[in-house]
C-alpha cells in the first residue's frame, strides 16, 4: 500500500499549497498588491503536479483497478474524475482571470470569487479521496492489486513521477514558495509549540547557533535561527520544501552567507571564519542532492573529502569508508557517476566522513531514493550514531528521521516553531497533521 502513502503525502503538499492560497485571498480582499507572478507559479505548478501527474496516477492505477473490485467504487469515483477531467479548464479559466486583473483592476472580485472557488472543489476533492476512495481501496483491493499499483507509483523511471519529474516539481514549489507574499511564505502551517518535559541531556554542547538570519536578495530565507547539538545527539530538523532547512545547512558549513546571529561550535565563536577552516575543525557536510563529481573515481571523491586531512591518515580512513560501504570498494576505480542514486548517496556520506567530522550535517539523504534504499540510508545514520557520531539531519522523511533522532527541531519559512525530543514530536497532533500525514 505505498501507493496509498504516496497520494496521501500529496495531499499534504497540495492541501498547505491550497491553504496558502486562501490566505493570499483573504490578503487581497483586505487591499493587498496584486502580484500575477506568484499566481502563475502557483499554477503551473498545480498543473505540472497535480493535473499531469497525481491524477493520472490515480486515475489509471489506484482507480481503474478499484472500479473491478467494488460496486461501490462508482458512486464515488464518478465526481472524483469528472474534477480531475475538469481542472486543467479550471486552470485555464483562473489563468485567463488572473491576466485580466493585471489590466483591469475592476476584475479582482470576478478573480477572487473563480479562486475561492477553485480552492474549496480542490479541499472537498482531497478530503473526499481520503474519507472515502482511500478507504474502499484498503477494504477491497488485493494483495496482487496492491502489487501492481505500488509497481507504477514506485517506478522511479517513469516520465510521470521518476526523478526528473520530481526534480521539476521541486523547482515549480521553489517558485512559488520565493514569490509568495511575506506574510505567508510556504512551508507549512504553524505546528504551535509544546510543553517542555524532556529531561535536559548531560552532555556537553558542542554546537550553538543563536538568531541566525540568512537572505537571497530580498528574500529572507533563515529568519532568526537558534538551536543547539550536543555531543553525540543525533538532531533532525524537518520542514517542508523550501522552509529554509538547506540554507541553515549551508550557512553552518559556511558556504552561505549570514546576515546575522552567530556560531558557536566546540567552544569558539565560528561566525566569521571561511568554510574550509570550519570543515578543517570538523563540520563536514552530506550536501542535498549529493553532488559526487561524477567523471571522478569513486576513491577520487572520497579523497576530496579528507583535503583538510594530514596525509598520513588519509589511506587508513578510505579502508575504514570502505569497509561500511563495501560496494564502494568494489566499484573504487569507478567514475563516481557511474552509481546508482542509493550508491551515490553512501558516496556522499562516505566523503563527509572522509574529513573525520565532530559534526556531520546530513542533507536529505533519503531524497529521491526508492523505499528499500530510504531504509539503508537511515541504517546506515543509526549506525553511526551508535558509533557516537553528532549528526545534524535534515529530512523531508520527518517521520524516519524523527524516529532516530534524540532531540528534532521543525521549521517553518526560515523560523523554528516548534522543538522537543523524536518521540514528542512524533507524537504532536499538530506535526502529525502537517508532516508526518497522518
Ligand atoms: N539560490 C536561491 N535563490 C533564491 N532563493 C532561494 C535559493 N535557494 C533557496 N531559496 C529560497 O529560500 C527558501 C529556503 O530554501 P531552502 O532550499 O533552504 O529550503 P529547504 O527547506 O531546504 O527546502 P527543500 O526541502 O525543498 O530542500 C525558499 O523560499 C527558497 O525558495
Ligand atoms: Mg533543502
Amino acid at each position: 500500500m505505498q501507493a496509498l502513502r504516496i497520494i496521501n503525502e500529496d495531499h499534504s503538499n497540495l492541501w498547505r499549497l491550497i491553504s496558502t492560497i486562501d490566505h493570499v485571498a483573504d490578503e487581497l480582499d483586505d487591499g493587498a498588491p496584486f502580484d500575477p507572478f506568484f499566481f502563475n507559479s502557483v499554477f503551473d505548478y498545480i498543473e505540472h503536479f497535480v493535473d499531469r501527474a497525481h491524477h493520472p496516477k490515480e486515475d489509471d492505477f489506484l482507480f481503474r483497478i478499484l472500479r473491478l473490485r467494488s460496486d461501490e467504487a462508482a458512486a464515488i469515483l464518478d465526481p472524483l474524475q469528472r474534477e480531475h477531467r475538469e481542472g486543467p479548464g479550471s486552470l485555464r479559466a483562473l489563468r485567463t482571470l488572473c491576466g485580466e486583473v493585471t489590466n483591469d483592476p475592476t476584475r479582482r472580485p470576478a478573480f477572487l470569487a473563480a479562486l475561492r472557488a477553485f480552492t474549496a472543489m480542490q479541499k472537498n476533492h482531497i478530503a473526499t479521496e481520503e474519507k472515502y476512495a482511500m478507504p474502499l481501496a484498503r477494504r477491497v483491493l488485493t494483495t496482487e492489486d496492491w502489487a501492481e499499483i505500488d509497481r507504477a507509483f514506485l517506478d522511479r523511471n517513469d516520465p510521470l513521477f521518476g526523478d526528473q519529474a520530481k526534480a521539476e516539481f521541486v523547482e515549480l514549489y521553489h517558485r512559488v514558495a520565493s514569490l509568495a507574499p511575506d506574510s505567508i511564505g510556504l512551508g507549512g502551517r504553524t505546528a504551535g509549540h509544546l510543553q517542555k518535559s524532556s529531561e535536559p541531556l548531560k552532555a556537553e554542547v558542542l554546537l550553538t547557533v543563536t538568531g541566525m538570519q540568512s537572505c537571497y536578495g530580498r528574500i529572507q530565507a533563515l529568519k532568526g535561527i537558534s538551536m543547539e547539538v550536543r555531543r553525540g545527539e543525533t538532531v533532525a530538523l524537518v520542514g517542508a520544501n523550501g522552509a529554509g532547512k538547506t540554507t541553515f545547512l549551508r550557512a553552518l558549513s559556511g558556504v552561505q552567507p549570514m546576515s546575522g546571529g552567530s556560531i558557536h561550535f566546540d567552544g569558539n565563536d565560528i561566525t566569521n571564519i571561511r568554510s574550509d577552516l570550519r570543515m578543517r575543525r570538523g563540520i563536514c557536510q552530506s550536501p542535498e542532492g549529493r553532488q559526487v563529481f561524477g567523471p571522478l573515481s569513486i576513491e577520487d571523491n572520497l579523497r576530496l573529502g579528507a583535503y583538510t586531512q594530514p596525509k598520513h591518515q588519509v589511506e587508513g580512513d578510505l579502508e575504514k569508508i570502505f569497509t561500511m560501504f563495501p560496494i564502494l570498494k568494489e566499484k573504487r576505480k569507478l567514475p563516481a557517476g557511474t552509481l546508482s542514486g542509493g550508491q551515490q548517496q553512501m558516496l556522499a556520506i562516505g566523503r563527509a566522513l572522509m574529513g573525520r567530522p565532530k559534526l556531520l550535517l546530513l542533507d536529505e539523504p533519503s531524497m529521491g531514493l526508492a523505499p528499500l534504499l530510504v531504509q539503508e540510508v537511515f541504517n546506515v545514520v543509526k549506525s553511526l550514531k551508535a558509533q557516537g557520531m553528532t549528526i545534524l539531519l535534515v529530512e523531508q522523511n520527518a517521520f524516519a528521521a524523527l524516529a532516530i533522532a534524540d532531540r528534532g527541531y521543525v521549521l517553518e519559512t526560515g523560523k523554528v516553531t516548534l522543538t522537543g525530543t523524536g518521540q514528542e514530536l512524533i507524537s504532536n497532533e499538530q506535526v502529525r497533521a502537517a508532516y508526518l500525514g497522518m
